[in-house]
C-alpha cells in the first residue's frame, strides 16, 4: 500500500539546531517515512532575512500543518529580542510541555531504571514576560498563575499517566511560600486528582524535589510542574540519564504539535559538526507516533538502541569521537 506523504514544518533555528535537524530529516528519510518538509525560519536567521524573529509566514505553516520539528533557537541574555520558543508557545497556545526523561541503552549515566516524564505548564509563570523598573534598582517581574491554565496543565498530566499506565503524578510546587500563586496551581492539581482516583498523587515542594530526584529517582513517574520549575527542573533531569543531548520533548496545544529538545543552541559547540542528534531524533520518534507512524517509530528506536549499544559511534558529550555527521551515517546504515 502506498504510504501517505506528511507535510510538515521544519524549523532548523539558531546554533546546533541546522546540524541535528538535518542529521534527522536524514534518518527519517532513511527510515523511509514521506515528508515533505516545509522549511521556516526562525530566530537570528528569521530576523537578518525578515526582521522579525517570529514570522508571521512560521506561524501560518505550522498553524496548516499542525506538526513542526523545531531546533533550538537562541534568546539573548539580558537584553535584545524576547524569547522565539516562548513566542511561539503563546502564539500557537501549546500549553503542554511533555519532556520523557529515562535511560538509554550504552549511554553513561549516574543512574539506572530511570523512567519519568516531566509535564511542564508552557504559557504562564514568570514567562509571560511581564517585568519593569519601578524605580532605579528597583524591579518588578510578575508572576502569573491561572486556574485556568493550572488545570488544564493537571488534566493533561492525569490523562497522559492514566493512558500510558503510569505509577504517579507528583505535583512539583512552592506553595509554602509562595501561598496565593503556587497555592492556586497545587489546589488545581488536587482538584484534577479527585477526578482520577486510579492514579495515585502526592506532592513535593520544588527544592525537596530535586534532592530526592538526584538521590533516588527511580522513585518519580509523572511529574507536574508550573513553567519556571518545569524548565529547571528538566535539565536537572536530562543531568540523571547522560546530558542534554538525550532528552526529547514535544509541545503539545489542542490542535498543533512542536517536537524540539530539551537542549538550547549550544553556542559553545556550534557549527563543529559534533552536536549529538539523539535528542531531536527522540523528539522526531516522539513525531512519528503523534502522526500514527508507529512502526516507523519503532525501527527508528530500535537503530538508535542498537547503535547506542554498540558504542562504537558515539559523539563527544557521551564519551566517544564520532561527528554529528558519522553518528548520522551509523543511525542510516543501521536502517538500511
Ligand atoms: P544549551 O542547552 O544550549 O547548552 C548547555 C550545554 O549542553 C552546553 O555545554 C552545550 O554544548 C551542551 N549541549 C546542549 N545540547 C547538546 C547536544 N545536542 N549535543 C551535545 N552537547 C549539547 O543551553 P544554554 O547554553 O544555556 O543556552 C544556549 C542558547 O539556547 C540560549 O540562547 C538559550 O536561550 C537557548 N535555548 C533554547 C531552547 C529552545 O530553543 N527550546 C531551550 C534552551 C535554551
Amino acid at each position: 500500500m502506498a504510504q501517505r506523504a506528511h507535510t510538515l514544518t521544519l524549523i532548523p533555528g539558531d546554533g546546533i539546531g541546522p546540524e541535528v535537524t538535518t542529521a534527522v530529516v536524514k534518518v527519517l528519510d532513511a527510515a523511509g517515512v514521506s515528508i515533505d518538509w516545509d522549511r521556516q525560519d526562525a530566530g537570528v536567521m528569521a530576523f537578518r532575512k525578515t526582521g522579525q524573529t517570529l514570522p508571521v509566514e512560521l506561524l501560518d505553516s505550522v498553524k496548516r500543518n499542525k506538526t513542526a520539528l523545531k531546533g533550538p533557537c537562541a534568546t539573548p541574555i539580558g537584553e535584545g529580542f524576547s524569547s522565539v520558543n516562548v513566542g511561539l508557545r503563546k502564539a500557537l497556545d501549546l500549553f503542554a510541555s511533555l519532556r520523557p526523561v529515562s535511560n538509554l541503552p550504552g549511554v553513561p549515566s549516574r543512574f539506572q531504571h530511570v523512567d519519568l516524564v516531566i509535564v511542564r505548564e508552557n504559557t504562564e509563570d514568570l514567562y509571560a514576560g511581564l517585568e519593569h523598573v519601578i524605580i532605579p534598582g528597583v524591579v518588578e517581574s510578575l508572576k502569573i498563575i491561572t486556574e485556568a491554565a493550572s488545570t488544564r496543565i493537571a488534566e493533561f498530566a492525569f490523562a497522559h499517566a492514566r493512558r500510558e499506565g503510569r505509577a504517579k503524578v507528583t505535583a512539583v510546587h512552592k506553595a509554602n511560600i509562595m501561598k496565593l500563586s503556587d497555592g492556586l496551581f497545587l489546589d488545581s492539581v488536587r482538584a484534577v486528582s479527585r477526578n482520577y482516583l486510579d492514579v495515585p498523587y502526592d506532592e513535593k515542594i520544588v527544592d525537596a524535589a530535586c534532592m530526592h530526584l538526584v538521590m533516588r529517582p527511580e522513585q518519580f513517574d509523572v511529574l507536574v510542574l508550573p513553567n519556571l520549575y518545569g524548565d529547571i527542573v528538566s535539565d536537572l533531569c536530562a543531568g540523571l540519564v547522560g546530558g542534554l543531548g538525550v532528552v526529547p520533548g514535544a509541545n503539545l496545544g489542542a490542535e498543533v504539535a512542536v517536537f524540539e529538545a530539551v537542549h538550547g543552541s549550544a553556542p559553545d559547540i556550534a557549527d563543529q559538526n559534533v552536536a549529538n542528534p539523539t535528542a531531536l531524533l527522540l523528539s522526531g520518534i516522539m513525531m512519528l507516533r503523534h502522526l500514527g507512524e508507529h512502526d516507523a517509530a519503532t525501527r527508528v528506536k530500535t537503530a538508535l538502541d542498537a547503535v547506542l549499544s554498540a558504542g562504537a559511534v558515539r559523539t563527544r558529550d557521551l564519551g566517544g569521537t564520532a561527528s554529528t555527521t558519522e553518528f548520522t551515517h551509523a543511525l542510516c546504515r543501521a536502517l538500511a
